[in-house]
Parts: C-alpha cells; sequence; structure tokens
C-alpha cells in the first residue's frame, strides 16, 4: 500500500508486491522492508522470525466509522425490515437509534467498556488494527460523557488503537424540550468543553437527514465545533442528498455513507481533500443500494471502506466480507478495496504512521495464508488473517 495515490482510480498493477519480503520492527515500528535475503545482510543481528509457508503480509485495516459502543440488540427492527415494515413504522414501534439510546443510558459503564473491547478484539483478530468509535447512544450529558468514559477505558484493554468521535449530534433526543438549533447549542456549548477538559475527543459527527439534523443546522454546528479546535467527519446523503455538501463546506475530514448521493456531490467529493467513506454494511443490513463507489473512484475522489457496526443498520461488522461483497456489486479492483481500508481510511483519523507497510509508520500488520494476493476478494472475506500484529507484537 505504500506509495499508492489517494484520490481516483487504481489498478491492481499499481500495488508494490514484494516477493519473498521480510520487516526489520523496532520499538512497534517498522524501519524496513524489502526482500528478506537484503535485510539479512544489512540487519545481520537482528532476531528472526522466519515464516516458510507463502503469506501476504499487508498493513493492519483502518475500520474509519463504527458505534461498536453499545448494549443491548436491535433485532426486533431488522426482523420487522425484512417483514417489510418502514423506517417509520419501525421508529413508532418504539425501535430505530432511540431503542438504542434507551438500551445504552441504561447500561453500567463496565459493560459498556467491556462490550466495546470484546468488539474492538473480534476486529482485531480479523487484521482491524485501527478503529473509530462513536459516541452517540447518550445524547445528554451524562450518557455521552458514559459512553466517551468507556470508549477510552476500552482504548486501554484492547491492543487496537481506538479514535473516538463525540456523535451527540445523532438525532435530537425524544426527552429534549427545544429546537435542534437549541440542541446542537447545547453540544457545543456545554457538552464539546467537557469532552475537551477530560481529553475523551478532538471530534464531531453529525447526522445529516430529514429524520435528523437539517443541511442549515449542521453547517453552523461543524463551523462551530471547528472554532472550538474539534475535527469533523458527517453522516452524509445516507437517504437523501445534501449532507456531503456540508462536509465538504466546512472541511470536514470525511462524508460517510453516500448512498443517495448524486453527480453533483461526487463532483464535489472528487474536488476535496474530504475523503468518500463508504459503508456496505448498512446497505446490506437496511436491504439496500451500495454507494456509488466506482462513480467516485472514477471522479477522482478519494474513497474508504468502513463496517459502520452498529446495533441497527450495520449489525455484522465483518469489515472484509462487506468490503469484499461491496466490490463485487460495484466492481471495485482489489488495489482499490485494500486502498479503501488501509492507505486511503488515514486521513479520515488523520493518522500519520498507520495503513502502509513503510520505514517510520507503526508495524501494525497482517498476513493472509495465500501465496495469491487476489486471494483476499476471491473468497470474499471468507479467509482470514492467520496472522495479526498490533505494533510489531503478535495479537494472534
Ligand atoms: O450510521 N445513520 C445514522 N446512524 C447509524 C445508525 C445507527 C443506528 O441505527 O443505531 C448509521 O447507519
Ligand atoms: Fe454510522
Amino acid at each position: 500500500m505504500a506509495g499508492l495515490s489517494l484520490k481516483g482510480t487504481l489498478q491492481d498493477e499499481q500495488l508494490t508486491v514484494i516477493e519473498k519480503g521480510g520487516v526489520v520492527v523496532e520499538n512497534g515500528e517498522i524501519v524496513a522492508i524489502a526482500d528478506y535475503r537484503s535485510l539479512l545482510q544489512k540487519y545481520p543481528d537482528s532476531e528472526i522470525a522466519f515464516i516458510d509457508t507463502p503469506m501476504v503480509l499487508l498493513p493492519g485495516f483502518i475500520d474509519c466509522h463504527t458505534h461498536i459502543c453499545y448494549d443491548g440488540t436491535r433485532n426486533r427492527d431488522y426482523a420487522m425490515r425484512i417483514a417489510g415494515k418502514s423506517y417509520l413504522e419501525i421508529a413508532r414501534a418504539g425501535g430505530g437509534i432511540w431503542d438504542s439510546v434507551t438500551k445504552t443510558r441504561i447500561a453500567d459503564p463496565v459493560t459498556l467498556t467491556e462490550n466495546t473491547v470484546a468488539r474492538a478484539n473480534r476486529h482485531l483478530k480479523e487484521g482491524v488494527t485501527t478503529i473509530e468509535v462513536k459516541s452517540g447512544y447518550g445524547l445528554n450529558m451524562e450518557g455521552e460523557l458514559k459512553m466517551l468514559r468507556a470508549i477510552q477505558q476500552a482504548g486501554l484493554h484492547t491492543r487496537a488503537t481506538l479514535v473516538s468521535t463525540c456523535l451527540a449530534a445523532h438525532m435530537k433526543p425524544r426527552d429534549y424540550a427545544g429546537t435542534e438549533d437549541e440542541y446542537l447549542q447545547w453540544v457545543l456549548t456545554e457538552l464539546l468543553p467537557v469532552l475537551q477538559q477530560e481529553q475523551l475527543s478532538n471530534r464531531v459527527d453529525i447526522f445529516i437527514e430529514e429524520t435528523a439534523f437539517s443541511v442549515a443546522a449542521a453547517t453552523r454546528f461543524l463551523q462551530g465545533a471547528g472554532r472550538q479546535g474539534f475535527a469533523a467527519t458527517v453522516h452524509a446523503d445516507q437517504f437523501s442528498a445534501g449532507g456531503a455538501a456540508v462536509a465538504v463546506e466546512t472541511g470536514a475530514l470525511s462524508a460517510d455513507h453516500l448512498e443517495a448521493s448524486t453527480e453533483k456531490e461526487i463532483a464535489l467529493l472528487a474536488n476535496s481533500d474530504t475523503v468518500a467513506v463508504v459503508l456496505p454494511g448498512a446497505s446490506l443490513g437496511l436491504g439496500m443500494h451500495y454507494a456509488p463507489a466506482r462513480k467516485l473512484l472514477n471522479a477522482g475522489a478519494s474513497v474508504a471502506i468502513a463496517s459502520d457496526w452498529n446495533p441497527g443498520s450495520a449489525p455484522m461488522g465483518d469489515l472484509l466480507i462487506q468490503a469484499a461483497v461491496m466490490s463485487a456489486a460495484e466492481k471495485l479492483s482489489t488495489a482499490e478495496v485494500l486502498a479503501a481500508l488501509t492507505v486511503r481510511a488515514a486521513p479520515a483519523l488523520q493518522l500519520k504512521d498507520a495503513g502502509q507497510l513503510v520505514a517510520g509508520y507503526a508495524a501494525d500488520m497482517q498476513a493472509y495464508p495465500t501465496g495469491d494476493y487476489r486471494d483476499i476478494l476471491y473468497y470474499q472475506g471468507k479467509m482470514k488473517p492467520a496472522m495479526v500484529w498490533k505494533k510489531g507484537e503478535p495479537v494472534l
């Protein structure tokens, strides 16, 4: 994944493949990567671990969009959805985001931390070494702080790197009496300063949608959060277009979802530094079409793929299966998919030392039990890494 362009189409021939390769690791960092014979000559005193069966070594995956801190299930929503019920019918029957808010608000903090650690460790075993985790099932001071503290605690109990994001702007809580603007103002003036004091997060997210927050209110919110020093990402264009333009205009790091993006949003994203994050797990969970990843790449956008792992729309949480299944439908090359899970996901989280196997980067790596990297998508995500390293230490 070294030296790949961050934007636009990629052919497999553009991948750098080192045959009979080796990696020199010191203090958790990659020092050199080349064919192993030349490394043996150059680093004769290194401690050596030979792997003598064919393996494909990749950077650890970066999942730049998840909601893995939650309690309870939404299997009732799912059953209603596959029985043909609409979003509104499910919400009226007590489902939707608010159901997870209710369950997460009453969960004790230790349970939330344990749930998050368990999901992060499952990801880690499947080669995902860096994971973004959002709040957004608290939606009041106590609930959001409980979630973000649980995410911070979870980060101390898993080898995966967790990057937390405040999604207090997931929806206006049903028990908040004021307007959407007043709620977002409360987030800016009351909640965000506490996050800064406790160093719980320096990122915000907002769900822009007819059922969540409007374009105008979200624009004001993102500008305000930016002035307070928060980086931003946006749930954009999931069911209706509008959010991606706000993400680009306000300089958000990423615009995520994009299932409803039109040519206009595709062009805006392609001409910006905002990463277009597509979430095939949400399309699978909701039974809807994929985001136009092929068109985004053809237009020149930077496309990352993330799991959106959450109890409602994306309960599966298997990033590689989701990416592989989407690639078959959207006609994404192996190079485009692997870049979308590594080097192109890193800027969405402002990571400077992850997503590539190059000197100076963290030795976050995974090895697949095959001699041909094309097998990874061919088996549609069922081939899992046989070995995973976080900062040079084996976790498998
Ligand atoms: O990314 N789109 C909004 N939020 C989540 C869903 C979360 C939920 O349903 O609990 C998403 O798909
Ligand atoms: Fe999401």
